[in-house]
């Protein structure tokens, strides 16, 4: 369809498609076209463009704005996304169907649509999931730049604490010793190791391991990261006295594992500790824990304590960041 448009060299197309949208002329209907030289922008009210520019009418075809699954549904579904896979959380099968269909339709890019069929369970801390659409749980996630191989079948993985763990990673200096005790694929210790820091990353599930050590590969942090696959209170031996900081990101029992950490802790460790606490006390029972511990060989000095998500109603998953300084 023939609409009013400001005609420029292709050289000034960018220049001039960033001063019409600083005048709100620009049109989202129809699409920015290139023709013999020359690029052809639809503008909303020709009379309002700068006279230094040159108005004609041009058959701009319209743009094609993508389809939603809200579109397709007539209402907003919830959902995440983790690399191409889409997770839904919900309670009826029919419902997740039919929202797994709109997905696939609609032009978010899904290979697969799971939908959560059971909490995190076990040592692994693995879910059960439903596939619902699609096909195969593998895929790769990015996160703050770095990028995560991974089977959510088969590791733990949420792509919920990307801002925690990004918090974490910021602190972290280059050439600093940084213990990850139950590192997963490792969206700690990668990025950890991506900061310049020498990385130890244990877990207990082997499959986990194996994709941390690809994921160190992935992102060009290998020579940085000693992936251990096993139980840290076993494998850890040699690393005694070694760690300016440490991850413990294993709620509701990483207090089980406090006397490893404090016997990897050097002179001067950052611990970060994370629970599930009662709404009531959150920080209390982790604090005393780590100083229980640690003293009193070791000062302890919490450096930060904040909670990170609501988890259950009235418990919040919540992390300290303790300092240890040996006595
Ligand atoms: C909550 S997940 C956290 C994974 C990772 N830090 C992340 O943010 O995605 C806890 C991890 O601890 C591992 N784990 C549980 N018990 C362990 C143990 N005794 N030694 C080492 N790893 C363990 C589990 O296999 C799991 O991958």
């Amino acid at each position: 369809m023939s609409v009013p448009c400001v005609r420029v060299s292709t050289d000034e197309g960018e220049a001039t498609r960033r001063r019409l949208a600083e005048e709100d002329l620009l049109v989202d209907e129809y699409a920015i076209t290139a023709s013999d030289g020359d690029l052809y922008i639809p503008v909303s009210d020709p009379d309002a463009v700068p006279d230094d520019l040159t108005i004609v009418e041009f058959d701009a075809p319209e743009r094609e704005t993508p389809t939603t699954p809200a579109e397709l549904l007539g209402f907003e579904p919830t959902y995440e996304r983790l690399g191409d896979v889409v997770i839904l959380d919900e309670d009826s099968p029919e419902r997740a169907r039919e929202i797994a269909e709109a997905v696939m339709e609609s032009d978010v890019r899904a290979k697969t649509v799971v939908n959560r069929a059971s909490k995190v369970k076990g040592t692994e801390r693995v879910r059960d999931w439903d596939v619902v659409a699609g096909d195969g749980t593998e895929t790769v996630h990015t996160e703050y730049g770095c990028e995560f191989e991974l089977d959510l079948a088969t590791v733990y993985f949420s792509p919920r604490l990307a801002t925690e763990r990004h918090r974490v990673v910021e602190q972290v200096q280059a050439g600093e010793h940084a213990f990850d005790m139950f590192a997963g694929v490792g969206p700690y210790a990668v990025p950890m190791a991506k900061q310049g820091a020498e990385v130890v990353a244990t877990d207990i599930n082997e499959d986990a391991i194996e994709y941390l050590r690809r994921n160190a590969e992935r992102n060009d942090v290998s020579e940085r990261v000693t992936a251990i696959a096993g139980d840290v209170r076993e494998t850890a031996d040699e690393y005694e006295d070694w760690a300016d900081r440490i991850v413990m990101n294993l709620p509701h029992t990483a207090d089980e594992f406090l006397d490893t950490a404090v016997a990897l802790a050097g002179d001067d460790c950052v611990i970060h500790f994370y629970d599930f606490q009662h709404e009531d006390d959150r920080f209390g029972p982790c604090e005393a824990a780590i100083r229980d511990a640690a003293e009193p060989a070791y000062d302890v000095t919490v450096k930060d304590e904040h909670t990170v998500r609501s988890y259950a109603p009235h418990e919040f998953n919540v992390v300290v960041d303790a300092r240890l300084t040996r006595r």
